[in-house]
């Protein structure tokens, strides 16, 4: 125990050893008692004075600070850190409503065919918005820096437990009975009146309208732990949130902008070797009532004869149709379908595009290959799940291909009728759990903006690399 008064000077080390007598040296922490009298020339009562004007100026600085000077965001932040064992408990605990659904677990289950659904309850989502809103106080923007570089802290921290639980063990779990899809089914309330009128295509997007959800997307990639990103492949950038809405222009074509042709499934920039992690859809909008399609690689079981062939790193994919034909040429690079675990693998797979792109340019071995794991992956797509306003499809890129069905849109069928009704709109968030495994193609300035044109080749826009 130390003993310091001035007068007496006296001054012991935590091992009740005498170090100093008069005039009495202190510096600091309890480590640094046996070098005191050398790193100062002050006694006690000046490093005192010192070190109080040092904390009032960090407090000062601290409440300065206008996206941390938020009492209720602090309140909230301090109640949170108590709970933080609950979480975890709570992620533990988290069991599977359906046999064949679990996260995780010992024994034989039959393939998972279909993604967990989540009903979001009355109390989470009205949790949800209100971190949502005080997030907005606190931060003003989801792509805020202090925000974005603190967002595993503020997901594990704001998050409804059973939530953050649930997403914490997604992240982990590639396992034979992980299908590689969650589904929150009523996550989140939209007010149609504020949203007002779909815009005609994503270019005229009010994004001013969207920060809400910004927040409770970013949220839940945070959990997983994940870091939201963007692309320049996509929009050019175009910020960590995307607006896909159905663009007449485009209506015939395999993006997110098309709508009178089916999406064919896909995993995600199949194209890029940094292809997103993670993706979410957040539906502010289906009134079409278009189906969402979901394929997953572990449907198939145990790897089999078909996919061991997938492993062959001979195959070609062309940058997607939101690219001109001239662009579309390709590279020749060529790489497998399945990757990593031989027994547990993840994909990379875009059907559009690599077997029905004519311009693909695929061996012949290859486009065998790929035509007969269609033939047997086509049977295993699920598409039963039609989003509602507020529900939200959460994938593992690696693991789980998404798409949809083909609609009209700003058309829905009323008993044989078609009515008119809002047109389409959805938010997507993209991530990556390791900015350090991406920096070789992220911007310099930039760690969350990868650069990436086809698998590895990088867009010249970023001047330092030129
Ligand atoms: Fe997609």
């Amino acid at each position: 125990m130390k003993t310091c008064r001035t007068g007496v000077e006296e001054l012991y080390c935590p091992n009740g050893k005498q170090i100093e007598k008069t005039p009495v040296v202190a510096y600091g922490d309890t480590h640094a008692y046996t070098q005191c009298d050398i790193r100062s020339g002050l006694n006690c009562i000046e490093y005192r004075r010192k070190k109080k004007v040092r904390i009032i100026k960090r407090l000062k600085i601290i409440k300065t600070k206008k996206t941390i000077n938020n009492k209720k965001y602090q309140l909230i932040i301090k109640q949170k850190f108590k709970t933080m064992e609950a979480i975890t408990a709570s992620a533990r605990q988290v069991a599977p409503d359906k046999p064949g659904q679990a996260i995780n677990g010992p024994g034989v289950l039959p393939p998972p065919m279909k993604p967990m659904i989540i009903d979001a309850t009355p109390k989470e989502r009205t949790a949800l918005s209100n971190v949502a809103n005080i997030l907005i106080k606190a931060f003003g923007h989801y792509e805020h820096p202090d925000y974005i570089s603190s967002l595993h802290l503020n997901a594990f921290q704001l998050l409804p437990e059973r939530i953050a639980g649930i997403l914490s063990r997604f992240g982990a779990d590639f396992s034979g009975n992980q299908y590689g899809a969650l589904v929150f089914r009523g996550l989140t309330d939209v007010d149609q009146d504020a949203l007002g009128a779909t815009p005609p295509s994503w270019k005229e997007t009010d994004y001013s309208k969207l920060i809400k959800y910004g927040f409770i997307c970013s949220l839940l990639h945070g959990a997983i732990p994940s870091k939201p990103v963007q692309y320049y492949a996509q929009r050019k950038g175009g910020g960590l949130l995307h607006a896909v809405i159905p663009d007449e222009k485009m209506s015939f074509t395999q993006t997110g902008s098309g709508s009178r042709t089916d999406l064919f499934v896909h995993t995600e920039d199949a194209f890029l070797f940094n292809q997103a992690d993670y993706l979410s859809f957040l539906f502010l909008r289906n009134e079409e009532q278009v189906p969402s399609t979901l394929y997953s690689i572990r449907s198939h079981g145990d790897t089999n004869e078909v996919m061991e062939a997938l492993f062959k790193p001979i195959y070609k994919c062309p940058k997607d149709a939101n690219y001109d034909k001239e662009e579309n040429a390709g590279d020749d690079v060529t790489t497998s379908i399945l990757y990593g675990n031989r027994k547990r693998p993840f994909i990379r797979f875009d059907a559009a595009e690599q077997i029905y792109n004519e311009k693909a340019g695929q061996s012949t071995e290859a486009m065998s290959n790929l035509v007969r794991f269609w033939e047997e992956a086509r049977q295993l797509i699920y598409n039963e799940f039609i989003p509602e306003s507020g529900d939200l499809i959460f994938v593992n890129n690696h693991l789980c291909a998404h798409g949809r069905n083909s609609f009209i849109a700003g058309y829905r069928n009323e008993n044989g009728q078609m009515v008119k009704c809002e047109r389409r709109l959805m938010l997507r968030m993209m991530s990556k759990t390791s900015l350090i495994n991406i920096s070789s193609v992220t911007h310099t300035d930039d760690p969350y903006f990868i650069m990436e044109e086809h698998y590895g080749k990088l867009f010249q826009k970023d001047p330092s690399q030129q």
